[in-house]
């Protein structure tokens, strides 16, 4: 496909755009199912539709918003009004993105460590989700810390099939996204939590070159550095050093983009992480950005709760968190603009 550099290159400019992040709004049919629980809102595809639908819509998302990854059933659906879910993102200037992994499962001759799946027909599925319009995809690998853990099996498996998916993505035009993430279950230290990182991300750019994949045309998802959750907390700042040194350690300058996901951090603390490291380090060879699921919906979720007319007002706590997101892509987030 010879116009596909050109378009990861124009995808990849559109993504990277100053002051904007991605919005995942990809989750499962399972983790869905677990969000709307303990709202009591039934998980039907009306219901996901409805959500996704409200997500997607509020006046001026796109002023900070440059992607939103969708899962593959709202690729695939029309608003209440039938207009084409992905058309009301384009409707806002916004890109859609897809989630084409199937979802982890555990590694043979491993415990309590996973594989993601998906690279069988990937590039048939990719085609078909092309011509409905996605521009860039998502694949998400997960590593636990625990005694001994993550194994090396783990880390060289997982680190293998996300070069091989990212290689697949590029050879039809697709930009990927590339979603290492270190767990923060557990009780280990913000130490421990670099150095598996930096084993992990080493690993993933050895087999991303050795697979040739473009590091020009793709995104870097990774999870910030932070202790465990069932350990003492470490300062905004110190989560912020270590992840910045740990990048600078592993991430070749040429990747555009380093998108975080927030991976169970309340919404301030990511927004929070995410502007301390602009500020540390205003000049990062890539755009330090977010792409965070539960740290942009929760409050809107939260607010929408299942009920139509909870729209106007979970759309307003979106915009919010999109925006004080954006600040922080530029180093101006104030925890007074909290309020
Ligand atoms: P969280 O920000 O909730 O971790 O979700 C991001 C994501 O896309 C996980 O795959």
């Amino acid at each position: 496909m010879t116009d596909s550099p050109k378009l990861l290159a124009a995808t990849i400019e559109r993504l990277t755009a100053k002051g904007k992040g991605i919005l995942a709004a990809d989750e499962s049919l399972k983790t869905i199912q677990k969000r709307f629980t303990p709202y009591s809102i039934e998980c039907t595809d009306a219901t996901r539709r409805d959500y996704r639908q409200m997500l997607f819509t509020p006046a001026d998302l796109g002023h900070y918003i440059s992607g939103v990854i969708l899962y593959e059933e709202t690729l695939f659906q029309k608003s209440a009004q039938g207009v084409p879910l992905p058309k009301l993102l384009e409707q806002q200037g916004i890109i859609p993105g897809i989630k084409v992994d199937l979802g982890l499962v555990d590694l043979a001759g491993s415990s309590d460590e996973k594989a993601t799946e998906g690279l069988d027909g990937l590039k048939a599925r990719l085609e078909r989700y092309k011509a409905e319009g996605a521009l860039f995809a998502k694949w998400r690998a997960v590593f636990n810390i625990a005694n001994g853990k993550p194994s090396r099996a783990a880390i060289q498996a997982n680190a293998h099939s996300l070069a091989r998916y990212a290689a697949i993505c590029q050879s039809v035009g697709i930009v990927p996204i590339v979603e290492p993430e270190v767990l923060m279950d557990g009780d280990h230290d913000l130490k421990t939590s670099a150095y598996v990182t930096e084993k992990v991300l080493n690993a993933v750019f050895t087999q991303l070159k050795m697979q040739h994949v473009t590091l020009e045309h793709m995104i870097l998802k990774p999870s910030m550095v932070i202790p465990g959750s069932d350990a003492k907390a470490a300062s905004i700042s110190d989560v912020a050093k270590e992840t910045l040194k740990v990048l600078l350690h592993t991430v070749p300058a040429a990747v555009p983009g380093i998108f975080f996901l927030s991976g169970g951090q309340s919404e301030s603390v990511a927004t929070a992480h995410l502007n301390e490291m602009n500020k540390q380090m205003p000049n990062t060879p890539w755009t330090l950005s977010f792409s965070y699921g539960r740290a942009l919906q929760h409050s809107s979720l939260e607010t929408w709760a299942g009920v139509a007319a909870n729209v106007p007002a979970a759309q307003a706590v979106l915009l919010k968190r999109a925006k004080l997101n954006s600040k922080a892509c530029l180093g101006q987030y104030n925890a007074a603009d909290e309020k």
